[in-house]
């Protein structure tokens, strides 16, 4: 019996047929075997620890770097209002920011056990090397950028650090398996 509906079996588009359960049987055998526990019956899609782990490297990745950038979209709104306010936003900031650091480091190194990194080409490596780098560089200019009240300093550090968060991103997802 053929249905109107179509279903994804790996690459192909087939129509619904009796067979397609078989073969929505042997998708999802072979998807609990690469550790998507939660795929179910959806063929063609994984859905386990592995993207847990990325989303959730991700999530991290989104308030440091989403959250620079909100910030300074709200700097002149902050300003005008004035007082404290720029001071008061910037510690509710860092309340969420460094908590989504931690996590980012933590799925990171999660990353790093999961990816065979003997079995990567040597420009996966100077990515990864480079983007070491620039996470030390983030997290040492927010440090400082938040610890300082020199102005000057604060306003190179606050650059830096959102420019080495962006461009770990880039190469973050240059990474990405
Ligand atoms: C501000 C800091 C960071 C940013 C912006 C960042 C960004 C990203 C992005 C966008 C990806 C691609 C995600 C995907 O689609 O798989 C990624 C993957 C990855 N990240 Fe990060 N990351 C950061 C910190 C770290 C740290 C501290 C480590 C290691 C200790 C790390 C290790 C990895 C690895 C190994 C992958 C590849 C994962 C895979 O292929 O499954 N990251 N990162």
């Amino acid at each position: 019996m053929t249905a109107a509906v179509q279903t994804h079996v790996g690459e192909k588009v087939l129509p619904v047929t009796d067979h397609t359960i078989v073969f929505g049987r042997i998708e999802t055998e072979a998807a609990i075997e690469r550790g998507a526990w939660l795929t179910g019956i959806v063929t063609g899609i994984d859905f386990g620890a592995d993207q847990i782990r990325t989303i959730l490297h991700l999530l991290g990745v989104s308030v440091w770097l989403g959250g620079q950038i909100l910030m300074l979209g709200l700097l002149p709104v902050l300003r005008k209002i004035g007082g404290d306010a720029p001071k008061l936003a910037a510690a509710g900031f860092g309340r969420v920011a460094w908590p989504a650091f931690g996590l980012t480091i933590v799925t990171g190194i999660w990353n790093m056990l999961e990816v065979d990194l003997g079995d990567v080409t040597s420009g996966y490596n100077a990515a990864f090397g480079i983007k070491m780098i620039l996470v030390v560089v983030t997290g040492m200019a927010a440090a400082m950028h938040q610890s300082t009240n020199k102005p000057a300093i604060r306003g190179i550090t606050g650059a830096l650090g959102f420019a080495a968060a962006l461009a770990a991103f880039v190469l973050g997802a240059t990474m990405a398996h």
